[in-house]
């Protein structure tokens, strides 16, 4: 059950520069500086939609000789990472092996309410569940995690998170990298002691942990052919954000977010993300000769966050000659309803780091009824203590405006979202509608864990 020692992966000196063919810049970045060791970057294990998976505390190795407690999917941190289809039988027996209560929120995934991992269906220690639901949504990743009552903050932060991918026919379609060539990246930030164990000090302000781990990994590196790869990254942090660049000034084809494709490919020189929000991004390490490495880098802290090293050899099994270029067409099956009039605007107000609409979360308290069906405008507005990550259970949501079209919205707001950034006095307006046929309670909240945890989340129910 013990996930693999990471064996350290001799890297010579200070990144080479430049070595990014096609998407070579001439604006030279600073490499990250160099570290004292870099570790094999960690690739949880794929699994099937009807794996058993287990909540427990275990023993895991963040590299660099960093072994020590955490808490862990199935033994391994990041936890297993679901494939699966689009109209899968997703049936998932799971047991909470902790010794406080836990739920797992398939964040992303549209599912029934008793299926959602809310606080309100928690499990306890040494209780089952079998989570069991039909993926009807599109291509994308989603990710699952512990959602329980007053404590998902910390049972993020010491590592209870998986990926969850689905795959479909317009997917298919596209010629991009896959087998080795398509990695998840679960990117956190983390705390650990003298012990090397995982530790967590949260307040209601937030968390920020003084490393970076990458699948687990601290001073994270891959080895990489000489061809495009897909990158699938969450942001699993509690609440730092991150500002996604490479060290060698070349950009990432940024092909999809949070819902699956981007109705087209965009080319971007940086993405800042916050937690629970997901890109999928090409990169191109065709030019990348052997020992040459380039950074994925953090430009908020300055951490460098995977360390990319050529292999000099050509792409195998998986690899693709071309991929879709930038301006090209992805998806058609974007959000339909964006022409739509609204039947209903609805305000809300993260106040502080507690509160939405003046209001303290209360598991008992439903504070709106959403009828099913209807096209609704939720507009966030932030009251303070922002950065704040939105993010609604039940429906994807197509992000309209930001200040009402005086800030222009990024390109992985494009497409179909389930989480949005608002910074200090900003007003995001985000068009959804809740179509999928479930009916019942569901949750919206600020992702940052801690700001959920004391407060800053809210009942409604779709009906
Ligand atoms: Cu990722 Cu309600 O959470
Ligand atoms: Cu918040």
């Amino acid at each position: 059950r013990r996930r693999v020692l990471q064996a350290a992966v001799g890297v010579g000196g200070v990144a080479a520069l430049g070595g990014l063919g096609a998407l070579r810049s001439s604006t030279s970045i600073a490499a990250p500086p160099p570290r004292g060791s870099t570790n094999r970057l960690f690739i949880p294990p794929s699994v099937t939609p009807d794996t058993a998976l287990t909540a427990a505390s275990g023993q895991v190795d963040l590299g660099g000789g960093t072994v020590g407690k955490a808490l862990v999917y199935n033994g391994t941190l990041p936890g297993p990472n679901f494939v699966v289809r689009r109209g899968d039988a997703v049936a998932v027996p799971f047991t909470n092996n902790l010794d406080a209560e836990t739920t797992v929120h398939w964040h992303g995934l549209i599912v029934p309410t008793a299926e959602d991992g809310q606080p309100h269906e928690a499990i306890a220690p040494n209780g089952t569940h079998t989570y069991a639901f039909t993926v009807k949504q599109r291509a994308g990743m989603s990710w699952y995690h512990p959602h329980p009552h007053l404590a998902t903050a910390s049972q993020v932060a010491y590592g209870l998170a998986g990926g969850f991918i689905i795959r479909d026919s317009v997917e298919d379609a596209l010629s991009v990298p896959s087998e080795a060539y398509e990695v998840p990246l679960v990117i956190r930030d983390a705390n650990v002691d003298k012990a090397g164990n995982l530790s967590y000090n949260g307040k209601a302000s937030g968390f920020t942990g003084n490393i970076a781990l990458v699948n687990g990994t601290r001073d994270a590196a891959l080895e990489v052919d000489q061809t495009w790869y897909r990158f699938r990254i969450l942001i699993g942090s509690n609440s730092r954000l991150f500002n996604l660049t490479l060290s060698n000034g070349a950009t990432f084809r940024l092909i999809g977010n949070d819902g699956g494709l981007l109705p087209t490919a965009v080319d971007v020189p940086a993405m800042e993300l916050s937690p629970g929000e997901r890109v999928d991004v090409l990169v191109d390490c065709s030019g990348l000769a052997a020992t040459q490495t380039v950074g994925l880098v953090d430009t908020n802290s300055g951490w460098p966050l995977l360390r990319l090293t050529g292999s000099g050899k050509p792409g195998g099994l998986g690899a693709v000659a071309t991929v879709p270029a930038a301006g090209e067409g992805l998806s058609s099956d974007g959000p339909t309803f964006g022409d739509i009039a609204p039947v209903t605007t609805r305000l809300f107000s993260f106040d502080g780091m507690t509160r939405i609409n003046g209001v303290v979360y209360d598991m008992a308290l439903n504070s709106f009824n959403v009828p099913a069906g209807d096209v609704e405008d939720w507009v966030f507005r932030t009251n303070g203590n922002a950065p704040h990550p939105v993010h609604v259970h039940g429906a994807s949501f197509k992000v309209m405006s930001r200040d009402g079209g005086r800030r222009r919205l990024f390109p992985w707001e494009e497409g179909w979202k389930d989480t949005v950034l608002l910074h200090d006095r900003e007003t995001v307006t985000v068009r959804l509608r809740f179509d999928s046929g479930y009916k019942g309670r569901y949750l919206l909240h600020c992702h940052k864990l801690e700001h959920e945890d004391a407060g800053m989340m809210l009942n409604f129910t779709v009906v």
